[in-house]
């Protein structure tokens, strides 16, 4: 699980990370490419000097770069902008929506945030820009992942902008725009006639052996510092709001991570002074594709284990069957009051095409799956509708288009004269 390869390693001189902590038993290990506690087996994250994280300043950001690394200080790695592997990710638009809220009966402020306007229009931009930022320092000089589509545009775009190579694998099954995404950037790109648990769990072994000692999977052997990028998102918004927490936040789940570190990121935010919390503190909700449930099943059980499932449906990117922040994502909701759900894929084409004519925002499938959780969240009276909340757009309609190819289309087909146009209604 530890890296041979000869590594620089993090510098703790301008890093405020100090040490991968377990998540189920608090084992501390040095800032390694090690990802699970040899003690328990658990979850590690990166652990940091508070002192450090306390001395840092709303002015100091607001004077950083127009992207995520304004957070550097607050980050595992990149604080010299001479070591990133990035393509520059962040600060993506908050998107006010009121015409959502309004057919959706929301009263409050309501919020879209559009993560698909990163370099390879998703949020895995940030994930991946920490990670092999982070994976260089470790002295790594290939780039991997397994993905559910979205990881694989990313990790190939990064290597190829630092002339990098890159291996991605990915399910076979994968949407034609996911895969031309990916492929276009060069680098070997693997597909694998299974699930994404099937090359999960195959990139799992391939990093054991020497052939792939060089090489850093973005979401297995330094998977720590990866998770971390995910809280440039929740750091974002609560900026992006005058320093304040929304007092919901609504975000897609596939291995449950991104929510766990949203939710740490405001946490950070007020530990150290940044941001305020709403009175009574913010409330996490997560959304999955009936297709792919374990999480929100076990809420709804009332359960603390999450039992994998094989998944199916049209929401590829959110299909882990077996999702490794799991535990995680139920108790950050658990803890703050709020709930999850699911929506199926019929739901889901509905949920696009609501936000796309409500906000002129066309998300992929996950920000489908968000927008329809989100009304049946109101709906059910889980999600208060007079408290201002964000729901979190992940990715870009334009690489699911076939999920709503065959519901839209031209409203009028006419021939190019005036007495076309008059005969189809559209002079009045
Ligand atoms: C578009 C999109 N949104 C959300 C997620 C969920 O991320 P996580 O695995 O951190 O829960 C993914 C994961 O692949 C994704 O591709
Ligand atoms: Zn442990």
């Amino acid at each position: 699980m530890t890296s041979t390869v000869a590594a620089s390693g993090i510098d703790t001189t301008a890093s405020p990370a100090r040490a991968l902590v377990c998540r189920a038993c608090q084992a501390r290990y040095p800032l390694a490419a090690q990802h699970a506690c040899y003690e328990c087996f658990g979850p590690l994250e990166v652990d940091y000097d508070s002192a450090a994280l306390a001395r840092v300043t709303r002015e100091q950001i607001e004077a950083g770069p127009a992207n995520l690394w304004r957070y550097a200080a607050l980050l595992p790695a990149g604080q010299d902008p001479a070591t990133r592997v990035t393509l520059d990710p962040g600060l993506t638009p908050l998107v006010a929506a009121p015409h959502l809220a309004a057919e959706l009966g929301i009263t409050a402020p309501l919020w879209v945030k559009d993560d698909s306007a990163n370099p390879t229009q998703s949020f895995k931009d940030r994930v991946v820009s920490v990670a092999l930022t982070a994976a260089r320092a470790l002295g790594f000089t290939r780039f991997a992942c397994a993905s559910t589509g979205n990881l694989a545009n990313s990790v190939a775009a990064h290597a190829a902008r630092v002339g990098a190579p890159s291996v991605v694998f990915i399910p076979g099954d994968l949407e034609q725009g996911k895969v031309v995404t990916t492929a276009v950037y060069g680098g070997d790109l693997v597909a694998i006639d299974g699930s994404y648990d099937d090359v999960n769990r195959l990139c799992g072994e391939l990093v054991e052996t020497d052939e792939f000692e060089d090489t850093a999977f973005v979401n297995v052997n330094v998977r720590p510092y990866y998770a971390e990028g995910s809280k440039t998102l929740g750091y974002e918004v609560a900026e992006q709001l005058g320093w304040r927490i929304p007092a919901q936040v609504v975000i897609p789940m596939a291995s449950g991570e991104l929510l766990t570190k949203i939710d740490k990121a405001f946490a950070e935010l007020v530990e150290i002074g940044l941001a305020e919390a709403p009175a009574g503190g913010w409330r996490v909700f997560g959304a999955q594709s009936a297709g792919c449930n374990p999480i929100a099943t076990a809420l709804h059980a009332g359960s603390d284990e999450i039992v994998p499932v094989k998944p199916t449906g049209i929401a590829k990117s959110l299909n882990i069957g077996d999702p490794a922040a799991g535990l995680y994502a139920l108790e950050a909701v658990r803890r703050s009051g709020g709930w999850m759900d699911y929506a199926d894929d019929d739901e889901i084409r509905a949920g696009i095409r609501l936000l796309a004519r409500t906000t002129g925002v066309f998300a992929e499938t996950a920000g489908g799956v968000t927008v329809a959780v989100l009304r049946k969240l109101v709906e059910a009276g889980k999600l208060d509708p007079a408290a201002e909340t964000v729901v979190f757009n992940t990715g870009e309609g334009l690489k699911t288009i076939d999920a709503v190819a065959g519901q839209v289309g031209p409203t009028h087909r006419i021939r190019p004269s005036l007495r076309a146009a008059r005969d189809a209604g559209l002079l009045g």
